[in-house]
């Protein structure tokens, strides 16, 4: 089995400038670690032979990367225009409350994370709320507990 290093000069191989590889080994780096630790970032920029001040300030600049620790669960809520035209702020406050955390934070039995986030590409679809990636559309503050009591049972 090849090793982290291993697979992200496989992906620098696929370029021809090593910075093309930044993105994907970044999120290599996380599947690996959780998160970009500081020493996730050494890794990473071993591997692509740069520093680790260039890998954390490509990472801070995308929401799909985290510098801190999340939960095993991530649930994002779109805030932006269309989403807070349909309520947006009072799904993520449903959250906060169902939850009993603020935006940012994550539960104290580290299971879920929650945030909020810029434009998910679904405005059509308002509220967008990413649970683990998987977009949930159209959804209400009555939704919010429902879908609480499905992630924390494992749905
Ligand atoms: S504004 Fe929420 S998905 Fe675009």
């Amino acid at each position: 089995m090849r090793n982290f290093y291993e697979e992200v000069q496989e992906i620098k191989a696929r370029y021809p400038d090593w910075r093309s590889a930044t993105l994907p080994a970044l999120r290599l780096a996380q599947e690996k670690h959780g998160f970009l630790s500081p020493n996730a970032l050494r890794e990473c920029a071993e591997a692509l032979g740069t520093t680790p001040a260039f890998c954390e300030s490509v990472a801070s600049f995308y929401d799909m990367f985290h510098l801190r620790p999340v939960g095993r669960h991530l649930v994002e809520v779109c805030t932006n225009v269309s989403c807070a035209l349909n309520g947006a702020q009072q799904v993520l406050e449903g959250f906060e409350r169902e939850l009993g955390v603020r935006a940012g934070e994550t539960t104290e039995d580290g299971e879920v994370t929650l945030r909020t986030i810029e434009c998910l590409g679904g405005c059509g679809w308002a509220t967008i709320v990413a649970i683990d990636e998987r977009y949930r559309t159209h959804v209400k503050p009555d939704d919010v507990s429902a879908i609480v009591e499905e992630l924390r049972g494992g749905g």
